[in-house]
């Protein structure tokens, strides 16, 4: 990391925006996949080469990522897709969980109306309606080419054939083995002392994806396996009912676009806070000449921070599913609006969270998930993030169907001001309701450069998804890094609430942080977490890609 840092504070000296830097990730010419695990973005790469397109290509990563990656990949959870074809066309599909039917405004608080810890986030209530396999039956039946069964055939062989144990997923499944085996006893499939190497098999998995591969889509919300599933949740508690099921549906939404300078960006609008956060942050930021600054320095960082203070604050008070509240959008993306939120800035020293509440807009969404890029031969793009919520979801794994359920209802406000397992606060917009959709932070992001496909990103990492996915666009854009350099460089967070800036442990420069501190910012030293884990490819001049996988991962680009 220290390496990277004197890398990184080289770099910082030079004004380097607008030039095309050397790729030092893997390049492909005509398609590539990136993803949190080889094994799928291989099985993504061999659709796009058996001549599937970057939709058919989505649907068995997605699903891959269920067999290969069951820490965020799932069945059993939900996510969001922005996509943009070669002709220019752009849209997204929100396939989030959905809250069941009997869920309350307050049925995660005690008689006194306090939040009891625990109850959102590791027992049945927590699980949202699975929105996973909607989804991607959706995104099959409006931009697919191939065959279901032809594209779920490969993923069935991985179920089979089993996945290799990576040293970091050993150490997840140690980190997690007592959680999951305390919901699900001793004989589950994951409580296996597995270690680097072992090849574990997914026998339970590969019969359901095979039932959904001859029945369909409703085969998890109509038939054997939604019979099963609920059968699963209501005798550990849970709420989850066959209507549920049946009443789930994906929803195609007009994506949130935006410019930044020469660039446009599209990029999810609610349920997820994540498009209108980027863009919040993007265009009060854009009055600066970040590349001039440098990159990583004291003025950048004051500047990106004090931006995603006042875009976080935004977030808690005004964002929630739009099928149930009214969300001021073109308040919070006006210019005159962002400028007045950026007039209390001052240089010298840090706004306080605490004087910082949301601003006033006139009224006319583990740390855990993962995030996967596609592009494909034509020039299609696929950004797409999918989600447990917490590693392994809420840890409760049907083993007679092979798969974990999401803890998706700890994104919901379980009362006002209280901090989810993020820390992050919300209010009213974002309280629990029967059916209605948790706000995400989730942010799959395409980035247009003069009409011409440019950067497909998106990250996991709860609350930093967002910050995440605006320093990947940013270090290729205002610092000339190339996309893996992008994705490699060190990174930092500010959510408003706590008022604390989060460092990459050991990979800032410690006069910078000393400084930040001289001007009255909060330096978050306790916790050294990683924040964000990037998935991206780069569209060069010359049309080659260039992938940017996380090394914080097992994260891995293929291509050819
Ligand atoms: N569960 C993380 C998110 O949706 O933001």
């Amino acid at each position: 990391m220290k390496k990277i840092a004197l890398l990184f504070s080289f770099i910082s000296f030079y004004n380097f925006a607008q030039q095309t830097a050397k790729p030092t990730g893997l390049t492909a010419t005509k398609a590539m996949v990136v993803s949190a695990r080889q094994e799928a973005s291989k099985v993504g790469t061999e659709i796009i080469q058996k001549g599937g397109n970057a939709f058919d290509a989505m649907v068995a990563t997605e699903l891959a990522l269920a067999v290969a990656y069951p820490y965020a990949g799932n069945l059993g959870g939900g996510g969001f897709m922005v996509y943009r074809k070669s002709n220019g066309e752009v849209g997204s599909l929100d396939y989030r969980e959905k809250a069941p039917l009997a869920a309350s405004k307050d049925m995660f608080l005690d008689k006194d109306g306090n939040v009891i810890k625990g109850k959102s986030t590791a027992t049945a209530l927590a699980i949202g309606v699975p929105g996973t396999i909607a989804g991607v039956f959706a995104v099959h039946k409006k931009l697919g080419s191939m065959p279901m069964s032809e594209i779920l055939k490969p993923v069935i062989a991985l179920a089979e054939r089993g996945v290799i144990v990576t040293k970091k997923q050993e150490k997840r499944l140690q980190d997690y083995h007592d959680a999951i085996v305390k919901v699900n006893g001793p004989n589950t499939l994951l409580a296996g002392n597995f270690k680097e190497n072992d090849t574990i098999k997914y026998p339970a998995l590969a019969n359901t994806l095979k039932r959904i591969s001859k029945n369909g889509r409703n085969e998890f919300y109509k038939g054997e396996t939604g019979k099963i599933l609920v059968k699963y949740i209501q005798k550990k508690g849970g709420i989850i009912t066959l209507k549920d099921l049946e009443k789930y549906e994906a929803k195609w939404r007009k994506p949130l676009q935006f410019n930044y300078k020469d660039l446009k960006i599209t990029s999810m609008s609610p349920p997820s806070s994540g498009g209108i956060c980027l863009a919040q942050i993007m265009k009060m930021i854009a009055p600066y000449d970040l590349s001039k600054m440098g990159h990583n320095t004291e003025e950048s960082i004051q500047v990106i921070v004090e931006a995603e203070r006042r875009a976080y604050a935004d977030r808690s008070q005004f964002l929630g599913d739009p099928d149930f509240v009214k969300i001021p959008i073109n308040g919070l993306l006006s210019d005159a609006y962002l400028k007045d939120r950026m007039s209390s800035f001052d240089v010298n020293k840090a706004s306080l969270s605490s004087e910082i509440k949301e601003g006033k807009v006139n009224f006319n969404e583990s740390t855990e998930t993962t995030h996967y890029s596609i592009v494909d031969a034509q020039g299609n793009a696929v950004a797409a993030t999918t989600t447990l919520n917490d590693g392994y979801g809420s840890k409760y794994y049907c083993d007679e169907l092979g798969f974990f359920l999401n803890n998706e209802m700890d994104d919901f406000s379980a009362k006002p001001g209280s901090p989810n397992m993020f820390g992050l606060v919300g209010n009213e917009a974002n309280s629990i309701a029967p059916q209605k959709r948790m706000l995400s932070s989730m942010t799959p992001t395409i980035v247009e450069k003069n009409g011409k496909l440019f950067i497909v990103v998106g990250s996991p990492g709860g609350s930093t998804i967002i910050t995440s996915v605006l320093q990947a666009i940013l270090n290729v854009y205002e610092y000339n890094l190339s996309m893996q350099d992008a994705v490699n460089a060190p990174r930092f967070h500010h959510q408003w609430l706590p008022d604390l800036i989060t460092f990459e442990p050991n990979a800032f420069d410690k006069i910078t942080i000393d400084k930040l501190k001289a001007k009255g910012y909060l330096i978050n030293e306790k916790t050294t977490p990683v924040i964000g884990k990037l998935d991206c490819i780069l569209v060069l001049p010359d049309n080659t890609l260039e992938g940017g996988a996380d090394f914080r991962g097992d994260d891995t680009a293929v291509g050819f």
